[in-house]
This record gives structure tokens, sequence and C-alpha cells, in this order.
């Protein structure tokens, strides 16, 4: 267990991390990028073969706090001069065994870019596959992984009173929350996930987030708020003897359980207009489709809710089995390996999954009560886009202004195509006309669209001139079609283009 950390010793390890100026990209250059992303894989070798035998702080603390290897103590004394290798003992962050330092615990630098600024934050968590050269424990608290930072990133960037952050593990999405949220709480079923969750916002001096020890929505009984996060443990897991429970991943339920009690829960604990978002599996059964079997979850909160739903990618149960064995630290051709993937195939089929969808959600209380917005889509498609947040913010006000224009009132508004838009146009060889136009979105969820020429030429003439009808009614004259049938059709095409981000309400 870590102790209560103390807040002088977090502060001096603050100022001794800044000085040896350990940050994620110094470390990648002094190690190089493809021994950088072998950590990631589990593989800490190439790094610490990199830095040979270098004893400047960096190295020191590059060792120590991301690879897992025990420093001698008077080099850990003068990489880190304040609080030296008591203070990290005194953190629970290391142990003194003779001469050397013993790490116990990871500290990696985080580097964080968003819509409104940059920085860098110091995540401490349990020691990782590639500092422990092995499988992880159940009870492991993770750090920041891949999946961490995309909700970091999809959380909206404006200004709430009141947070909570489900299943807080090292604390990542509560300390990102309150870069815009007033108070945060923060919760666990782990303790030693809430003491990480505490030392990590001592260490990036983030005041402001509360942890409470629990499962799911019982430490907030009675409770609301304006923004629930949540990376939930929402890996579907067997339950079988012998299949490893893992505590960051796994809420200990049947199947997607775990996220559908989730969605049909969280509706109680939003606050009018509050916004809940979250990452989450669902399993097409019985070839029930999952994102259908979402909506389900919804329409059975008992508050009405607001939902966009993103699948971001789909597995067969053989590849989520193989990928989730291994993510567990028992790989292929170890005996464990095919025990462990008969597991998950007889879980799936005792359920008819064909398919596992993975994705994200928001969930939003209308200040009003009632739900306006039903959004299940499937966008399987790469995109470059790691701040999603002010896009979704950006279509929640788009959704709602549009909420409350008809027809007429849309004909009458004035667009802008957004600046990140472009057109393809593709001909067959020799045509005048193309066969094909495209429009292209280089940021958001960089969607791509077929159009024909009466929307692309509406879409090119939104420079914020004249109004959507006018321009429509201009088209139809040239196109000389029916100006009322080329409105009815062009509208609702709008709309779309105006909650995706290809035109913008002036
Ligand atoms: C995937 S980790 C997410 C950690 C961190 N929030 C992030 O984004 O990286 C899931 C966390 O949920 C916690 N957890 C597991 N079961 C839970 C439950 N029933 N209620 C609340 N938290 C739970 C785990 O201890 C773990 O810290």
């Amino acid at each position: 267990m870590l102790p209560e950390p103390d807040p002088t010793v977090c502060q001096s390890l603050t100022a001794d991390l800044r000085d040896a100026g350990y940050t994620a990209e110094a470390l990648r250059d002094a190690w190089g990028a493809a021994a950088d992303d072998a950590i990631a894989r589990g593989l800490r070798s190439p790094a610490s073969r990199a830095l040979s035998d270098r004893g400047d702080a960096l190295a020191v603390l590059g060792r120590l706090l991301v690879l897992g290897m025990p420093q001698p103590a008077a080099a850990v004394d003068r990489a880190l001069v304040r609080t030296g290798a008591s203070g990290l003992v005194r953190l629970g962050l290391a142990a003194a065994e003779g001469g050397a330092v013993r790490p116990l615990a990871v500290v990696r630098p985080q580097s964080y870019a968003d819509a409104t600024g940059s920085g860098q934050w110091w995540v401490a968590s349990d020691l990782d596959e590639a500092a422990l050269g092995g499988p992880l424990p159940e009870d492991h608290v993770l750090g920041v992984g891949g999946a961490s930072l995309t909700l970091a990133g999809l959380q909206l960037p404006t200004p709430a009173a009141t947070g909570l952050d489900i299943g807080a593990g090292c604390g990542i999405q509560a300390l990102r929350a309150r870069a815009h949220v007033g108070h945060v709480v923060a919760t666990d079923i782990s303790p030693r996930a809430l003491a990480f969750t505490r030392l990590n916002a001592l260490l990036n001096g983030v005041d402001g987030i509360e942890v409470r020890r629990g499962s799911l929505f019982e430490p907030v009984a009675g409770g609301t708020f304006d923004r629930i996060v949540s990376n939930p443990p929402f890996v579907i897991t067997p339950r079988a003897v012998g299949v490893p429970a893992y505590e960051y991943r796994d809420g200990g339920m049947v199947g997607d359980d775990l996220v559908a009690a989730f969605v049909t829960g969280v509706g109680a604990h939003l606050a009018p207009g509050g916004v809940a978002q979250l990452l989450g599996n669902w399993e097409t059964r019985d070839g029930r489709a999952g994102l259908e079997r979402v909506r389900e979850w919804v329409e059975a909160s008992p508050v009405p809710l607001d939902a966009w739903v993103v699948e971001r990618e789909r597995l067969d149960p053989l590849s989520y089995a193989e990928l989730w064995v291994r993510d567990g630290g028992t790989l292929p051709g170890t005996p464990g390996f095919a025990r462990l993937v008969d597991a998950w195939l007889d879980d799936f089929g005792a359920r008819g999954v064909s398919e596992i969808g993975f994705g994200y959600l928001l969930l939003r209380r209308p200040a009003d009560g009632a739900p306006t917005l039903s959004r299940y889509e499937i966008l399987h498609t790469a995109f470059a886009g790691d701040n999603l947040g002010a896009h979704l913010a950006a279509a929640l006000v788009a959704h709602d202004r549009l909420a409350g224009l008809d027809d007429a009132g849309l004909a009458a508004s004035v667009l802008t195509v957004a600046p990140d838009v472009t057109e393809a146009r593709h001909h067959l060889p020799g045509a005048e006309d193309p066969t094909v136009i495209e429009l292209r979105q280089g940021g958001g969820f960089g969607r791509a669209l077929s159009v024909d020429p009466g929307l692309a030429a509406l879409v090119g003439a939104c420079d914020g001139d004249l109004p959507v009808g006018a321009l429509a009614d201009a088209i139809a004259e040239l196109l000389g079609v029916d100006a009322a049938a080329l409105r009815a059709d062009l509208l609702p095409r709008v709309r779309e283009l105006v909650f995706t981000g290809f035109l913008a309400l002036a």
C-alpha cells in the first residue's frame, strides 16, 4: 500500500524532476524513438542499452522511474537534489536496499496538448510490464495508456463546476478534467489507485480533486455532476477458474454488463445539462448489433438522455481474445495462451457473440428534460485528431442551435464552410463533369463524404454572405431544377454538415 503522500516531499520531487529536464521528449531523445516505442510494448532493454553508462540526472531517472531498474543511492541523491532517495522511499515509490534504490512504481512524464495549450504531467503508477519483465498482478494500477489518452482528448474543454471520474486509476482523467472543471470527485474500487491519484495530483500541483472509494456510483449516491468521465474496466472477461481478473480492466461482470450498467445508471448522476463521456465495449449477440444494444441501454435509463455513440473498431471473438490475453502478459507460444483464448471463445459462444465493438459514448441529460440527440454511428476509419474534445463541444452547440431551427429558419441562416474542409473531384478520363465529388474534413473525425453537384455548389458558396435558402434557389436556377424540391433535398444534408463541422452557423 502506498503511504499517504507528503505534500512537501511531492513538491520537492516536482522541483527536482523539472530541474532534471525530466520530460517525455527529453527521454525519447535520450534513448531514441524506436526504443521509446519498444517500452510501450513491454521491452525495456533497447532503452537501457541506448543510455549505456550515462550517469546524468535524466539517465538515472529514466532508468529508475520509467524502466524500473535499481540505481545506486548516491546517483539518485545527485539526480534528485531536494528529494533524495529517502524522499522516494517516504512516498512509497522506491525501497532502499543496501547502497541501491529499487523502484516500487514508475513515474512517467506525459506531455499533453489541447486547444487551450500544452503542458507536462508526471504520472506515478504501478511498475508496468517493461519494468516487471512479465505478467502484471491482478491489482495492478495502470499508468497512462492509449485508451487513457483517447478519453483525455475527448473531454469537453468547456468550463463546468463539478466533475466525477469513475475508475480513476492513476488519476489521469481527473487531472485532465481539472483544467476545465472546478471540483472533481475521483472514485475507484482500488485504494492503491486512489493513493496514486492523490500522489499525482500533488506531484502536478493540481488541487480540487477529492478521492472516494467504491464501485461505480456507490461513492456518489444521491449526487449529481456537470461532467462525468470514465475509462471503465470494460474489457469483457470470462468468469472462469484460472482466468486472471485484472482490476484495472475488468469490472467483474459478465460480458458487457458493466458498460450497460454504467450507461443506464449514469443519467441519475448528471445535473441538468450535464455530460458523461466514457469508453466501452459492446457485444453483437445472436445477430443483434452492438450499437443497437447500446441504444437499448440508453433507452432503459430512468433519466432520458441525449446520446452520441461512435463505434471506432470491431473485432471478431478470436482477435478480441488474443488481444486481451496478450495484454495481460501471456504471450502466444507460452503454455497458458491457448487455454485462455479457449476460455474467451467459450464465454463468447455461450452468449452467441459474433463481434465486439469498441468506441466512445457521450451522454447528456438535456437541460429541459427532453432528448433531441440520438446518434449511433460507425466510424472505423483512421483519423489524425487526438484532441476531439473541442470538436465534440462544437457539435453539441451546433446540434442545439439546429434543434431550434425549422427548415425556414435554417434557410434564413448564413453559413460558412470550415477552414479544414477540402473538395476533391474525380473525372472519368476525358469527361468534363466529375463522376465523384468528395468533401473531406482535416480535423474532427476526419470525415469524408461523396456529394452531388447541388450540395457541392452550396458548400462552395457558403462564405458567410448569403443565407442558405437564397444560395439553394440560385443553384436550382443554374442546374435547371425545381427550387422547392432542391431546398427540401439539401436542407437535411446541410443539417448533417453543420453538426459534423463541415459548415458553421454564422
Ligand atoms: C481502465 S482503468 C482506467 C484508469 C484511468 N482512469 C485511465 O483513464 O487510464 C479502470 C479503473 O477502474 C477501476 N475499477 C474497476 N472496477 C471498478 C468498479 N466496479 N467501480 C469503480 N472503479 C472500478 C480499476 O481499479 C481501474 O483503476
